[in-house]
């Protein structure tokens, strides 16, 4: 079969952690897309020098044109504009979606066999643009987000309970804002989940409502110290985690933001929800017994998803 092609749209902060995870990792060759003249060329060459030292032989090429994503097995987007201090995700909407427009119409043109991952924010509604531009299969575009915030609630709970990050699993899901819903019933401590461990003594309930809360407000904390831009080694080793899964046909299952038709009584909505992620891409959305409490506050954060899919720009030049 050859090597993977990866495809990453968007050579800033992201782009260039996900070429060189890509690299390190040895997932394929990279194509490093952004319209920024020349500049992809520039880190493409320095990445590959890297690979010199850490013995990694991906091609990477830096591309000003659509045609060079040709046929690429996977295609991560990151292009647009990331949050600065006192913004929300949802302030980038109108200048975002314009973005996506374009990244869609290259992607159906010469990549419509990938699997497309978004990572732009906010990444409900862009993932849900983006695969209606595109009119690739749903099954193929699927969006970055619950994996990141269960990365993140993951180190919080181990911080706190003082035991390694390696036998901490979390679940996050719904949409990737202020309302994400994090779920200690499903988040464990080498199988011991966070209401035991506050019954166990490990941390109080108000400890981890603090854990929760930080959790939702977690990209915000880190924009907050960047001034300048928003978290990128994080949310690259994601997406790399979710473009593995596709490559090596793992049937991983992690939390996406993926296409609801019914599932969680969402219909043809984009929104976090666990899925398993193998060769065909979304192979399954898979539907947890929720408490009503939980229902309440997943039904919360798909309202605001459908929120903001209802006042994303519908036409290109808005
Ligand atoms: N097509 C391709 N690339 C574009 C386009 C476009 N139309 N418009 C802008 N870009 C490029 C920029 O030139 C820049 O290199 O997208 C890149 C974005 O990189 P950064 O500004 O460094 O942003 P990054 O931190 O990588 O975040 C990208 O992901 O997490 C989200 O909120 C974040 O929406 C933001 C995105």
């Amino acid at each position: 079969a050859g090597r993977a092609k990866i495809a990453l749209i968007g050579a800033g902060a992201i782009g260039s952690t996900l070429a060189h995870l890509t690299g390190l990792k040895e997932l394929g060759d990279v194509v490093l897309f952004d319209v920024v003249p020349d500049m992809p060329k520039g880190k493409a060459l320095d990445l590959m020098q890297s690979g010199s030292v850490e013995g990694f032989d991906s091609h990477m090429e830096g591309a000003n044109d659509y045609s060079q994503i040709k046929d690429a097995d996977v295609v991560i987007v990151t292009a647009g504009v990331p949050r600065k201090p006192g913004m929300s995700r949802d302030d980038l909407l109108a200048i975002n979606a314009k973005i996506i427009r374009q990244v869609a119409d290259g992607i159906k043109t010469y990549a419509p066999n990938a699997f497309v991952i978004c990572i732009t924010n906010p990444l409900d509604a862009m993932v849900q643009l983006l695969q209606q531009h595109s009119g690739l299969p749903a099954n193929k575009v699927v969006g970055m987000a619950g994996v990141l915030d269960s990365a993140r609630f993951r180190y919080f709970i181990a911080e706190k309970l003082k035991v390694s990050v390696e036998d901490v699993q979390a679940l996050v899901m719904g949409g990737h804002g202020d309302t994400m819903v994090a779920l200690p019933r499903y988040s464990t401590v080498s199988g011991i989940n966070l209401p035991d461990m506050v019954k166990m003594g490990w941390l109080t309930q108000e400890e981890l409502d603090a854990l929760v809360k930080r959790t939702a407000v977690g990209g915000g904390e880190i924009v907050n110290y960047l001034k300048t831009g928003s978290a990128f080694y994080a949310p690259a080793s994601s997406a790399i985690s979710m473009a593995e899964a596709y490559l090596k046909d793992k049937r991983r299952l992690l939390p996406c933001a993926a296409y609801c038709t019914g599932e969680y009584g969402v219909q043809n909505t984009y929104v976090g929800v666990p899925v398993v992620i193998g060769k065909n891409g979304v192979e399954k959305i898979v539907e947890l017994q929720l408490t009503a409490e939980e229902k309440a506050a997943f039904a919360k954060s798909v309202a605001a998803v459908k929120e903001l899919v209802a006042a994303t720009p519908k036409q290109a030049n808005l």
